[in-house]
């Protein structure tokens, strides 16, 4: 199958952030740093590192933050130069490179994910895209994105990026049904959002990576409420699987549910022990803070792996 890019990402920044509040009364949670950047950067970042170059934000009430973030600010670039922070103006400078664009395209209500989704088809048009939730932050390797628009160039269908859950937690997420459970890649047969675990198919659940074709607007289009009263994304996706391939990737990589609180304190604590500046002093502060012995901390394994590479 001949190679194509994927040259649009979505991203649906429109949901309320209910998990959050108060912090996202007023702000949106994709705003939220980790370290030094916002969740909306990070995403970002891969999804160009994957060779997305058309960036689309799904926005609705409070975003504006995210607007004015990848918007040119000249006067800032000027005063930090004039203060001889040229480091520090060049990334201002450098948080959206000059190849890529936005476009920003309002939800008029946080309908779901399926509906923030479909607000994207004028921007998408004909072509596959990905799909990017920024509050699932994802570190690898190789970026998720990339990983996935691999396993789109293999396989040619649209593909869900999932992982293992524990089966008490299949009620907080989409679950997909597969024959080869063991595989990296396997077509999905069947997909069900939010199930108790006890009717639970598996406990593969998709996490906030998609590769998707455009037949999804076809179907999402089509279908009504679903799971907590919203349109889901997964049920636009339950009625494409049964017209085209679509494939559960085992994406490699750790997540952090930066939608939860806990989720989003333990990227913040593990990114900071991996920052390059900031790494060595943090992690003298924890142990500090935890009194044990430094030999008695067990690195994350992404510091695992580079520090295999420097040895
Ligand atoms: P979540 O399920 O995390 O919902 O949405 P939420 O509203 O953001 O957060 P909580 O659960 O109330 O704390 C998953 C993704 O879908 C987007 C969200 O912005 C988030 O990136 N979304 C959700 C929309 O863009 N529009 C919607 O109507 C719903």
């Amino acid at each position: 199958m001949a190679k194509s890019v994927i040259r649009t990402a979505v991203f649906p920044v429109a949901g309320r952030g209910t998990r959050f509040l108060p912090a996202t009364k007023a702000s949106p949670k994709e705003m939220l740093p980790v370290v030094d950047k916002p969740l909306i950067q990070y995403a970002v970042e891969e999804a160009l590192m994957a060779g997305a170059r058309r960036l689309v934000f799904v926005t609705g009430a409070s975003k504006r933050a995210i607007e004015d973030h990848f918007d040119t600010d000249a006067e800032l670039e000027k005063l930090l130069e004039s203060q001889g922070k040229s480091e520090l103006a060049a990334q201002v400078r450098s948080v959206l490179p000059r190849y890529a664009s936005c476009i920003y395209i309002r939800q008029p209500a946080p309908l779901g994910l399926g509906h923030a989704v479909l607000c994207a088809q004028p921007a998408v048009g004909d072509e596959p895209f990905f799909v990017h939730l920024a509050d699932d932050l994802i570190d690898a390797g190789v970026p998720c994105l990339k990983q996935m628009a691999a396993v789109y160039n293999q396989k040619g269908g649209s593909v869900l990026g999932v992982e293992e859950v524990p089966h008490s937690d299949t009620d907080k997420y989409g679950i997909v049904e597969t024959k080869g459970l063991a595989a990296k890649i396997n077509r999905i047969h069947g997909i069900v959002e939010k199930p108790k675990p006890q009717v639970a198919p598996s406990n593969l659940a998709v996490v906030g990576r998609y590769v998707l074709t455009p037949r999804i607007f076809r179907h999402l289009e089509k279908i009504g409420q679903g799971a907590g009263g919203e349109i889901q994304l997964t049920d636009g996706i339950a009625r494409l699987m049964k017209e085209q391939a679509v494939y559960a990737y085992r994406f490699e990589g750790k997540r952090y549910d930066c939608g939860s609180k806990l989720g989003y304190l333990q990227a913040t604590v593990e990114y900071a022990m991996n920052h390059s500046t900031l790494g060595g002093p943090f992690r003298d502060y924890l142990l500090d803070l935890m009194s044990v012995r430094p030999d008695e901390i067990v690195p994350p394994p992404v510091a695992r792996k580079r520090a295999r590479k420097r040895s």
